[in-house]
Formats: C-alpha cells, sequence, structure tokens
C-alpha cells in the first residue's frame, strides 16, 4: 500500500474534483490516503491558477514539501488548473521537483501516470483537454456530511477576458440529467440533506436541449434531499423559467451568487462580460421582484487594466444600489494565455488596487452587517452543519435558506436536522440565535 497525501486549492470544483481523485486512486489496491503530508509516499497537490497569489501559494509549498521531506522517496503530483503551467515549466527546467502532472480532464489516467514514473523513473504528464469528460461514472469519496457538492457540468465558453478558466479547464460539457439524479438518489439514501451543483458556469448547463431549470427540477423530486443550491451562476443565463423555479420550488434555495465583476459599461466590455450596469440592474430588480427575501451575493475585480478612478466609482455606485449580502472581491490579476494579458496591459498600480479593494470591503461590510441585522427578531429555517463553531465547543452551527451562518447554543437536537431559530444578534458575517423548533423533515 502506498500512503498518498493529498492538498486542494482553490475552488469547490477542485474540492470535488479531489473526491474524484481519491475514489479513481482508491479502486487501485495500491493507493491509502491518509491526512498528513509527513508520512507520504505520494504527495498531491491539487492546483488553482485563478490569480497569481493561488500559483505562488503551490510553488511555496512544493519547495517546503521538498526541503522537508528532502532525501525521502517520495513522489509529488500536481493536479488541477496549473498543469499545463508546471508542464511548460517542467520543459524549462527538468530539475523542478515534480514527478507526474494530471490536468482536470486526465485523472482516470492517474494511476498510470504513477506506475509510469515509478517504473521509468521518468517525469510523466497528461495535461489534454476533453470535450467529453465529465466523470459522470465516477463516484466521489466524500467525507460524510450534510452538503455533498456535485458537478454537473465542466469547462467555460465564455472567456471573459480576465479569466484563465477556459484554457485550464476548456470547453463546456454538461452531465446526463438522469445520471446526476441517480447520484442524488444515492446521495439522499446515504443521509445528505442538501446538495450543491456546481459548475464553472452551471446555469448555462445544457444537455440535449434540457436547460438548469429542468435540472434543479427533476433534482428537487429527489425525497430526503431538502435544500438545493448551485454555484457560481453567469448573469445572462437566467431565463424568466429558471427565476420562476429558484421563486417557486420549496427545496431550491433563494440565494443567488451574481458575479458583477464591474459597475462601468466601458470595463464590462473589456471583460467580455455581455452585460451592461442597467441590465444587471435590471437583472436584479427581476430577481428582487419575485423574491423580495433572497439574498445576493457577488465577485468584483478592482484594478482592470485601464479602469480610472471615476469608473471604480462606477463600481461602488452599483455595490451601494445593490446592497448585495456579501462580496468577494479581488485585486486584478494577469494570467497567462488571457485575452486581457495579450491585450491590455496590466497598468493600474497595485497601491491603487489596493486603495480600491480597501474601500470596497470597507463598504460592503457596512452593508453586509445591515443586511443582517435586518434579520433580528426573525425566525430562521436552519440546517445544522457542525456540533461546534470555531470559537465554541458548546454551540452549533447551520446555515438559513440564504446561506448565511448561524450559531446558537448546543442542545438536543444533531448534525443534518432542521431546527427554527430565532435570530438574537448579528455580525457582518454571521447570525445568532435560539432554537424555538425542532422540525421534523
Ligand atoms: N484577477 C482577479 N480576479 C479574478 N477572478 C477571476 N479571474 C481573475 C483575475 N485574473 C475572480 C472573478 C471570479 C472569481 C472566481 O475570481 O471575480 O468571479
Ligand atoms: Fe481556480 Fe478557477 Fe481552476 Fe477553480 S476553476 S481551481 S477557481 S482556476
Amino acid at each position: 500500500m502506498k500512503k498518498v497525501y493529498i492538498e486542494t486549492y482553490g475552488c469547490q470544483m477542485n474540492e470535488y474534483d479531489t473526491e474524484l481523485v481519491k475514489t479513481i486512486l482508491g479502486k487501485e489496491e495500491d493507493y491509502q490516503f491518509i491526512d498528513s503530508p509527513d508520512e507520504a509516499e505520494i504527495i498531491l497537490l491539487n492546483t488553482c491558477s485563478v490569480r497569481d497569489n493561488a500559483n505562488r501559494k503551490v510553488f511555496n509549498r512544493i519547495h517546503q514539501i521538498k526541503q522537508k521531506r528532502n532525501g525521502d522517496k517520495v513522489l509529488i503530483g500536481i493536479l488541477g488548473c496549473m498543469a499545463t503551467n508546471f508542464r511548460q515549466q517542467l520543459l524549462k527546467d527538468p530539475h523542478l521537483p515534480i514527478d507526474f502532472i494530471a490536468g482536470p480532464d486526465s485523472y482516470k489516467r492517474l494511476p498510470q501516470l504513477i506506475r509510469r514514473v515509478e517504473t521509468t523513473g521518468e517525469k510523466s504528464f497528461d495535461v489534454t483537454l476533453s470535450e467529453f469528460e465529465t466523470y459522470s461514472d465516477v463516484y466521489p469519496t466524500r467525507e460524510g456530511g450534510v452538503n455533498a457538492w456535485i458537478a454537473v457540468m465542466r469547462g467555460c465558453d465564455n472567456f471573459c477576458t480576465f479569466c484563465v478558466v477556459p484554457y485550464t479547464r476548456g470547453r463546456e460539457r454538461s452531465r446526463d440529467p438522469e445520471n446526476v439524479v441517480a447520484e442524488v438518489r444515492r446521495l439522499a439514501e446515504e443521509g445528505f440533506r442538501q446538495v450543491t451543483l456546481l459548475g464553472q458556469n452551471v446555469n448555462s448547463y445544457n444537455y440535449q436541449g434540457k436547460d438548469f431549470a429542468y435540472l434543479l427540477e427533476r433534482v428537487s423530486e429527489v425525497d430526503g434531499i431538502e435544500r438545493i443550491r448551485f454555484t457560481s451562476p453567469h448573469p445572462k443565463d437566467f431565463p424568466d423559467s429558471l427565476l420562476r423555479v429558484i421563486a417557486e420550488n420549496p427545496k431550491v434555495c433563494r440565494q443567488i451568487h451574481l458575479p458583477l465583476q464591474a459597475g462601468n459599461d466601458r470595463i464590462l466590455a473589456l471583460m467580455n462580460r455581455t452585460y451592461t450596469r442597467a441590465e444587471f440592474l435590471k437583472l436584479v430588480e427581476k430577481i428582487r421582484r419575485l423574491m423580495p427575501d433572497v439574498v445576493l451575493t457577488t465577485d468584483i475585480i478592482v484594478g482592470f487594466p485601464t479602469e480610472t478612478d471615476e469608473e471604480f466609482e462606477d463600481t461602488v455606485r452599483v455595490v451601494e444600489t445593490v446592497q448585495f449580502d456579501s462580496a468577494f472581491i479581488f485585486k486584478y490579476s494577469e494570467r497567462p494565455k488571457t485575452i486581457a494579458a495579450r491585450k491590455y496591459p496590466d497598468d493600474v498600480q497595485d497601491e491603487v488596487k489596493t486603495e480600491r479593494i480597501v474601500r470596497l470591503n470597507e463598504i460592503q461590510k457596512k452593508i453586509s452587517y445591515q443586511k443582517n441585522c435586518a434579520h433580528v427578531g426573525e425566525v430562521h429555517e436552519v440546517l445544522i452543519e457542525q456540533e461546534f463553531t470555531k470559537k465554541s465547543p458548546n454551540h452549533f452551527q447551520g446555515r438559513n435558506e440564504g446561506n448565511k451562518i448561524v450559531i446558537f447554543p448546543r442542545g438536543d437536537y444533531r448534525k443534518g436536522q432542521f431546527v427554527r431559530v430565532k435570530i438574537l444578534e448579528a455580525t457582518p458575517h454571521a447570525l445568532r440565535g435560539e432554537v424555538v423548533e425542532v422540525l421534523e423533515k
């Protein structure tokens, strides 16, 4: 038995892929996954390249591992979005301490890749991207729990000019809905209460004409699964039929991550986001008309090439107008191969990006706090996720429909149950309250 340790960086899709890799290697009798790199004979890093700091983290980590395990016989493998990157690096520097590389569509070949290094001592890689691979025949090795991630589509065809994903993960492809539903049934049997449908561009899901609204409806028919979430969508793919399902289907959570990226039309066009500020605001208005209590979150990039102070102010104004419940705000980071890297020099100074991110974060923090304070006095249905919190063993933690964290004192209920919690207190990041009822579902 070879001891394997895997470390995951980046998004939920990568977390999910790690679960796939555990199944793929676990099927071979030779491998056993362990929780620490110290004893491992094979160390896998499932990498992310969405921003340069994710990249740098992995490089540092490789050198750290190499130092710590100096002299040991340990194979280091790179998986995920930096695979192509690393292959080029490896060709330039054959001494780079990497033994094998597998891109996001090559995980089924991992056993062969590893065997080849072991038998020949030569570095091996497979970074080909597929137009078909969806891993629909691989049942991920999930940590038993409350929520299960399930990838329903992979890849992306949008080509936002800042984004490396179309290059690292290839073209869009969707899984057969029947296959997704079968997996969700199995998850329900295993006791999962919630599924989160994943895709780089999840709401452009389309399998032979069956769209994302159809998939949500089908998944909602599975008994035992009480909540359905999805991430990450693109604002361009919200037809009325989809909004209606989110509004009306009791299992689909009224919570939408709606990445804005920028609030200025010139920048949105340079980003190739395919909507204007007015169109985005109109979509938000429509969503709120249908679902006044919807929770909206977003992603924003500050300091895209050529973004002026005035244009950044447009983003601030949209944030103030929409009042998102929370926002992930990033500094623009130039990614190799992307259209932006080829066409627009990264000309906004880092100090300016820092000023913008700090300012926007402060504004958003206030909005998040106000939004959370408005919940005080309400009673929320909460799915219990943990029988402890980071800070206290005497408190439980769960999430409400809007995906907000709700903390309440320990009591006679358990993980996976639904309780009704009266909200008594709010912070920008969480709600606190007390259980008023334990639900029978
Ligand atoms: N620079 C900064 N942020 C980026 N994102 C994607 N690419 C970049 C980049 N090159 C952000 C976007 C996306 C989120 C997942 O990461 O906001 O929605
Ligand atoms: Fe990172 Fe994007 Fe790849 Fe996810 S898909 S791991 S966020 S680069």
